[in-house]
């Protein structure tokens, strides 16, 4: 191939050598773009574009390069629940190159009662990056719904899902005012999450901001979150989590379970929490258990360099979970707590109660480490409350530790 330069600058001049070092060095350049636009979709925030997106989505997997899907700005109407699926998919990597917002339909019942139960679903993928882009839920109606208390509201649909995939990024996402779950991480491995914004009412049933389960290496970075449940929950089989730079408010904060609702389960380790702010929270970081047999087991965590601004429940193991007080017969939790790390947690709690160890009489939590706790309550000192909690402290702990 016979390369004409327009030689106005050095880069331009040792392209060729660049491309050659490139090639040599295993990196492919070919890369095709496939612009949504070009496949129908219209950026006026009516018509539905979910055709579209599957079409760019083919079009990307029809080949072994790399791939990028453009998404221009403007809003695309999403109506039907859509999954891009890697069954077949020959693409060595697909980007999303976000520029527009998706919008779910006005009518929430459209979404919610398509049968599906995520919005925008990557399955069986790998190699995908989201850059950037809103995602509307458009979920308030929804939410109204079931605060009425009248019932018959459909459960809802997750916005942005992630199933049985492997090497994942999702950077500088928006999700507002999802129906349900704003991001789901259900198993997968090597997730990069980070830069990414949530945003719904602190009123809105069930909207966590980021769900994890049984996945591994899955790291969220950088992030800011406000909504009406947990900013992050970490579910059953979840390993190798580091979650880092996260402020969190309104919201239920960052939560490991609820686990053991079910016998047979796997169990949730090695998993940081560094340097997040909780803002009116209902929890800072807690870990919660039904009161019910369970093969479950949470080990090896460690919450560190927390800052809480009255939050109602700043630090906090709940073995006792039972709603309603159904389906938990010797309300006793069989999930095995051990090696928990708390070190230098500052800030203001909304309660008196600044830590509390509420755990299983069946197995009880051990190893639990406070080291460097400063916590006040109206600018006096708070106290702490345990039940079959064992542990150590270190330092400066303010409750004074009950273990
Ligand atoms: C724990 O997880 C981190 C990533 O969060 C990983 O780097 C580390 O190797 C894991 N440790 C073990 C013992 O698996
Ligand atoms: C705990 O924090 C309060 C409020 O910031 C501060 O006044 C107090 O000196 C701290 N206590 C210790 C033991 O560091």
């Amino acid at each position: 191939m016979s390369m004409i330069m327009i030689n106005d600058t050095g880069m331009i001049k040792f392209f060729p050598i660049i491309l050659i070092f490139l090639t040599l060095a295993g990196v492919s350049l070919a890369n095709t773009n496939h612009n949504v636009a070009t496949f129908g979709a219209k950026p006026d925030g009516e018509t539905d574009s979910s055709k579209a997106f599957l079409a760019a989505w083919s079009s990307a997997c029809s080949t072994p390069a790399r791939a990028t899907i453009v998404v221009p700005p403007g809003q695309f109407m999403v109506r039907t629940p859509i999954i891009f699926s890697g069954q077949g998919c020959k693409s060595g990597g697909i980007t999303f190159l976000m520029k527009g917002t998706i919008v779910g339909p006005v009518d929430f019942r459209v979404l919610a009662g398509s049968g599906g139960s995520t919005w925008v679903l990557f399955r069986d993928v790998n190699g995908i990056t989201i850059s950037g882009g809103v995602f509307d839920g458009r979920g308030a109606g929804l939410w109204a719904c079931k605060r009425s208390g009248k019932g018959g509201c459909p459960d809802g649909v997750t916005t942005l899902g992630f199933s049985n995939s492997m090497n994942i990024i999702v950077n500088g996402v928006t999700s507002l005012n999802s129906q349900l779950y704003h991001i789901v991480v259900n198993g997968c491995k090597n997730v990069k999450i980070q830069g990414v914004r949530v945003l719904a009412s602190g009123a809105s049933p069930n909207t966590d901001g980021i769900h994890v389960q049984l996945s591994t290496s899955v790291t969220i970075l950088n992030s800011n979150i406000g909504t009406g449940d947990d900013c992050i929950s970490i579910g059953e089989g979840t390993t190798n989590l580091w979650i880092e730079g996260i402020a969190c408010g309104p919201g239920h904060g960052i939560s490991i379970g609820s686990l053991g609702k079910d016998l047979n389960e796997q169990g949730v380790q090695n998993v940081t929490v560094r340097s997040a702010t909780f803002i009116g929270t209902e929890n800072g970081v807690r870990i919660k258990s039904w009161a019910r047999p369970s093969n479950g087991f949470v080990r090896n965590i460690v919450f560190q360099h927390l800052t809480m601004v009255n939050a109602q429940h700043p630090i906090i193991i709940d073995q006792k979970y039972c709603p309603d007080n159904k389906g938990c017969p010797k309300q006793v939790s069989g999930v095995r707590i051990s090696d928990i790390t708390y070190e230098d947690i500052h800030g203001t709690s909304a309660t008196p109660i600044a830590m509390n160890f509420d755990c299983s009489s069946k197995y009880h939590c051990t190893n639990i480490k406070l080291e460097g706790i400063n916590l006040t309550f109206n600018k006096k000192a708070t106290s702490s409350f345990c039940v079959n909690a064992g542990g150590s402290t270190y330092g400066i702990v303010q409750p004074k530790s009950c273990l």
